[in-house]
């Protein structure tokens, strides 16, 4: 077999894989020979353990960190504060009327106190909040319950709650569209304001679901310079290159088209050039999956369309970005 990514990056970062309870087992011998790093795709968010208050369930989430384990495997936690896959119940009171502020905020204390408190040791890393800075216009903050009921102050809240949970955690803000100069700039603020209040955050995680067509290797460039300009760590939390463009929403392609896998390949070639380029920066880089026979861009944003962004294919063997990949390292 080919040589291991691992052992491609070894001096440089981490490298990861999105995982769920079915991958661990279908793709468990590629996942085990190539990656030494991992994150729950569901499995660690609020809905996922945490569906109704005082109700835990941790079984899926713990079945993945025992993967994590018996593999020497790092993972990294995804997510604590998130507008998605956060059940209703958290912003509604004992009455069905919209939760305060403080009791907003004592459920997530006590969310993270549980959560990150439970993978203490066995998680190095944690995505504390996710995607709240607003696509467009001028506002800085996405419109979410937790803006509505808490105000801008829950995100410090999260990153002081799971510095106090788990003291030897990494913890990131974690975006997409975060190479976009409009976002970028926008995320660099929040960011730049969060480390000017005192708040313990540590890394910047560039999601990094990109397309043949978007970003630029220049954007890409721009957004690193800018935000390792703040004295954090970055790490690609969420790698995949879609072959489709983000606004393609044809719905009956059911094969490659002649020269995507060439032009994904020199695509990954150059995003690979730039995590050389800038890996003392850079600590991890994660994929947003492992091989083609499983990613979410099946179902996002055309429920039911292949995609083909990973560097393995459906049978798991290298496509032409691995070798790409594999000749720069
Ligand atoms: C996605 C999962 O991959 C899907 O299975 C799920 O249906 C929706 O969430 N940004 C994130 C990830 O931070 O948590 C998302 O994961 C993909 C976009």
């Amino acid at each position: 077999t080919e040589q291991a990514l691992k052992d491609l990056f070894a001096q440089h970062f981490r490298i990861g894989a999105a995982v769920n309870p079915r991958t661990i087992r279908s793709q468990e011998q590629m996942l085990a020979h190539h990656f030494n790093s991992i994150t729950a795709e569901n499995e660690m968010k609020f809905v996922s353990v945490h569906p109704e208050e005082g109700v835990y369930t941790f079984e899926d989430a713990d079945l993945l960190a025992d993967f994590a384990g018996r593999h020497q495997m790092a993972m990294r936690g995804h997510t604590l504060v998130w507008h998605n896959q956060t059940p209703d119940w958290l912003f509604e009171d004992s009455q069905g009327q919209p939760a305060g502020k403080a009791l907003l905020l004592e459920r997530l204390r006590s969310h993270i106190d549980t959560v990150v408190g439970r993978y203490k040791g066995r998680l190095y890393a944690w995505d504390v909040v996710n995607e709240v800075i607003a696509d467009e216009g001028d506002a800085l903050l996405r419109p979410s319950k937790w803006l509505d009921i808490a105000g801008p102050e829950f995100i410090a809240k999260a990153f002081e709650y799971a510095h106090d949970a788990d003291p030897d955690a990494i913890l990131f803000y974690n975006d997409y569209n975060e190479s976009h100069p409009a976002k970028r700039d926008k995320i660099y603020a929040l960011v730049k304001s969060l480390l000017e209040q005192g708040a313990p955050i540590h890394g910047i995680g560039l999601q990094a679901h990109w397309n043949l067509f978007d970003p630029s290797l220049d954007d890409i460039r721009a957004a690193i310079e800018k935000y390792a300009s703040l004295g954090l760590q970055l790490q690609l939390t969420e790698l995949d290159v879609s072959v489709f463009r983000f606004d393609d929403r044809r719905a009956d392609l059911t094969s490659l088209e002649p020269g995507m896998l060439e032009r994904q390949a020199e695509l990954y070639e150059g995003v690979f050039g730039l995590l050389k380029e800038y890996r003392d920066v850079i600590s991890g880089v994660t994929f947003w999956g492992a091989a083609d026979d499983y990613t979410w861009l099946d179902d996002f944003p055309v429920r039911g369309r292949k995609n083909w962004p990973m560097l393995f294919d459906a049978q798991h063997r290298p496509k032409p970005a691995y070798d790409r990949i594999a000749a720069l390292f």
